[in-house]
This record gives structure tokens, C-alpha cells and sequence, in this order.
């Protein structure tokens, strides 16, 4: 029998890449020192890269030890000479791409211009060149792909300003129900809370989405957790008619968001009809209702699910595919169903403006969706950073604590004078 056992790795090798923008203008000679210091530190640590400059922004690959990149990478990310320090990757590798630049450096467009002959010697203009030829040799690896992104890439127009106008202040303020409905309320084993999505661009409410409650404050697992089959899709089914009557109650003239179990709409034949006659006892319009249904329960289902959609897309309500990225369907979804909106879920928002990867996939459904016509709503936005990159990279409609928590038995306020990045 061969031995197919891998020899031991000898060394866990380790790269990162990231981009960042420069806190103000530099002059050649500061790039260059801070390439030859960096290169001097970086042999000591036994670390190779390359960093790129085209005088605005640096693109930069640290390759070493795991460990010893990962403490360089956190120092240099506090260095106050660049910000909007933004991670493309971090990756084990097998072999070192640059293995013979401690940090080599390539100087593009304005940044190349920048540095007239008398400024760059012919050494440090062939070391430029040097390391500028291995890039491109580099066959089909990574760095060339997000080398090209960095040169011709459309995340330029992503990063706002720190120039940027901040949002002018204005607030709503928050609507309870009175004591009195809460008894009435009450009797239904469940209540609401309400949470805003919010229109950055005309800085408005654009709709209310309404989260079931246990009457001990439960959240919707716990409670619907302790449903099975018919009693949980008859739950369902009734709860909306409960969130509609307290939306009412408190006076809700925006658009408001129910979440429902697909089951609940294709197992019960009266669910629609129900839904319809619940909508015209409280007075709503269908045409100010969304219904939300996550991409994993869609596709359990399809066929009687569409048949119950078409319906009510008849009658005039909405549909939105919740937690987007969150399940299997992903994009192909899309491709035989179009919702009119799509909330794309919170694990890809968190974090986003420092997370390249996520920063490409939010930029990918944006484009799909705009040419779909589909709205995009970013769920679990907690950060003023969070929110300008999503803003900057055209996802308008916000729903999460950086603008309100949900409230229960009543419409939070709303500040629109949340901090730009
Ligand atoms: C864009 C950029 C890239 C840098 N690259 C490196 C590098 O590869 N190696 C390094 O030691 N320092 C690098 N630095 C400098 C570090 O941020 C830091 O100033 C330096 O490691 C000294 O850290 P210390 O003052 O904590 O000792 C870089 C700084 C910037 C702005």
C-alpha cells in the first residue's frame, strides 16, 4: 500500500490582504520610507508582501507565520496615517507569492506620476518595476483578481467621503398603546413589537415590520417553538389578525411587514381569504402590506406557496424574502421568483465596512436586484459605519438598533441624525 498520509507542514503559512485609504495626501518620498522601514521591520519577521499605491488608496499583502502577520496587520490597522481599513482576505497558503520582498512596492497611475525622475533613482525605479512584473506574472492567483478590483473595481464609490454632509437631525417620536387596549390585547396570547425600517434617502419611516411577542415577552422561537403542525399555522394565521388590529390601534398609516410560516398559507385553504377579510376589518389597504418569508422556507414548498402568492399579489400586497444569504437558496432563487423586496440578512451586514467578502456580495445583490427592480432592505444594521457603507453602496432602506430597537405595543421613535462614517 503507498503511504498517502501528507508530510507535516513545516511552517503554517498565512496571508492577508487589505485596503485602505489614506488620511491625507502623501509625497513619494513618504511612500517610499514607509515601503523601505516596513521592508526592514518585516525581515525580522520574517513577513513578505507588496504594497500598492495609486496616491489615494494602498492595497497591501502581508505574508508570514499566521500569528506574526496577525499582530503586524492589528498594528498597522491602527496607524493613523491611513483608515477605512477594509480586510479582502485571510487565508492559510502553501507557499509564499512574494518570498523575495520583505515589502516590495508598486507605485501606479497618479501615484507612478507623482514621483518625477529626479525623486525616484534608477534602483528604486527598478525595483518598482521589478516588483510591478511579478504581480502580473502571477498566473490565476488571487491577488492579481483583487489587484485588478483595486485598479478598475467599482468599490471606489463605496467608501463615503469623511467630507460627506451629515444627515440633517430630525426625529419621531415614539406612539404607545393606552393601558386600556393592552387588556383587550391581552386576551390573544401574544403581543407585538414594532421596529421601523427607515429610508435613508428621504428620511422617512418606509414601513413598520411587526415581531410576535409572548405575553411574558418570549421571543417568536420560544413561542411558535411550542407549536406543532396545524396549531402553529393556525397560530400564525391568527396572530397576523392580532398584529393588524394593535397596528391600527396605535394609528399605523405607513407600510407594515408580517412575518409568515409559508405553512401557514398553504395548508390551511382558508388562509387567504382570512388574511383578506382581516385586512378590511382594521382598515388596512393590502396594497400596505408585506409579507415576509424566509428564502429556506420557500423553497420546503414551492408550488402551493406561489399559488397562494399569486393570490395576494392579486389583491395587492407585497412579498419580501427575509434573511437573505441566511439560507440554500441564494441566488438562484431569484432566477424564477422575483419578490419585491429582499432583506439581506444581518450576518452579512455586521461588520460590513471593514469585510471586503461581504462587502462584494452586498455590492452583487444590489446589482441583481436593480436589475430585477427588487428593493433591498439591510436587516441588523447596529453601526453609523455599518450604515454609511450600505448607504454608499446604494441600500437605502435600514431596519435595525442603529436607528431603533423594536418596541412592544408600540411604534419606536426614530433619529435620523445618525453619524456619518
Ligand atoms: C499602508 C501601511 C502599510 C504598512 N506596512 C507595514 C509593514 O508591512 N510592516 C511594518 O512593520 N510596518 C508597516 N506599517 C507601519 C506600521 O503601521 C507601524 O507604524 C510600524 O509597524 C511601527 O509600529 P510601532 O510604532 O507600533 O512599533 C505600515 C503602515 C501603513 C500606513
Amino acid at each position: 500500500m503507498p503511504d498517502l498520509t501528507l508530510p507535516p507542514a513545516m511552517t503554517r503559512l498565512f496571508h492577508l490582504i487589505y485596503r485602505s485609504r489614506q488620511s491625507a495626501p502623501w509625497n513619494p518620498q513618504q511612500v517610499s520610507d514607509l515601503s523601505c522601514q516596513a521592508a526592514d521591520r518585516n525581515r525580522t519577521l520574517g513577513v513578505t508582501g507588496l504594497l500598492v499605491c495609486d496616491g489615494q488608496y494602498f492595497l497591501q499583502i502581508l505574508e508570514g507565520e499566521r500569528e506574526v502577520v496577525e499582530t503586524l496587520y492589528a498594528r498597522i490597522r491602527q496607524d493613523p496615517r491611513h483608515h477605512q481599513v477594509v480586510t479582502l482576505v485571510a487565508e492559510p497558503i502553501r507557499a509564499r507569492y512574494f518570498a523575495q520582498w520583505s515589502m516590495g512596492l508598486v507605485a501606479l497611475g497618479p501615484a507612478m506620476d507623482m514621483m518625477p525622475d529626479r525623486e525616484v533613482s534608477d534602483d528604486q525605479r527598478h525595483y518598482l518595476n521589478l516588483a510591478a512584473r511579478q504581480l502580473y506574472e502571477l498566473d490565476d492567483h488571487r491577488f492579481k483578481i483583487i489587484f485588478h478590483a483595486f485598479t478598475h473595481g467599482r468599490w471606489r464609490a463605496d467608501i463615503p467621503s469623511p467630507l460627506a454632509p451629515p444627515v440633517a437631525a430630525r426625529s419621531l417620536p415614539e406612539v404607545r398603546l393606552p393601558a386600556a387596549d393592552l387588556g383587550a390585547m391581552a386576551d390573544n396570547g401574544a403581543f407585538f413589537a414594532f421596529q421601523p425600517i427607515v429610508d435613508t434617502y428621504r428620511r422617512c419611516i418606509s414601513s413598520y415590520e411587526a415581531l410576535v411577542r409572548g405575553p411574558r415577552g418570549e421571543s417568536p422561537a420560544e413561542l411558535l417553538g411550542r407549536l406543532q403542525g396545524e396549531a402553529l399555522y393556525a397560530f400564525d394565521l391568527h396572530s397576523k389578525l392580532w398584529a393588524l388590529q394593535t397596528a391600527a390601534r396605535l394609528g399605523l398609516k405607513d407600510m407594515l411587514s408580517l412575518n409568515f410560516l409559508p405553512g401557514a398559507l398553504t395548508y390551511q385553504p382558508q388562509a387567504v381569504p382570512t388574511l383578506l377579510r382581516c385586512l378590511a376589518q382594521t382598515g388596512f389597504d393590502p396594497a400596505q402590506i408585506v409579507l415576509e418569508v424566509t428564502e429556506e422556507e420557500i423553497i420546503t414548498r414551492p408550488k402551493p406557496f406561489f399559488a397562494a402568492i399569486s393570490q395576494l399579489r392579486e389583491a395587492g400586497l407585497r412579498l419580501a424574502i427575509d434573511d437573505f444569504g441566511a439560507g440554500h437558496a441564494g441566488l438562484s432563487l431569484l432566477a424564477d421568483f422575483q419578490p419585491d423586496k429582499l432583506k439581506i440578512d444581518r450576518s452579512i451586514v455586521t461588520g460590513i465596512h471593514t469585510h471586503g467578502p461581504r462587502q462584494a456580495i452586498v455590492r452583487a445583490i444590489v446589482d441583481v436586484c436593480y436589475h430585477l427592480g427588487i428593493v433591498v432592505v439591510a436587516e441588523g444594521v447596529e453601526e453609523p459605519e455599518e450604515l454609511a457603507w450600505l448607504q454608499s453602496a446604494g441600500v437605502t432602506l435600514i431596519q435595525g438598533y442603529v436607528f431603533a430597537r423594536p418596541l412592544l405595543n408600540g411604534l419606536p421613535g426614530v433619529d435620523f441624525a445618525v453619524s456619518r462614517a
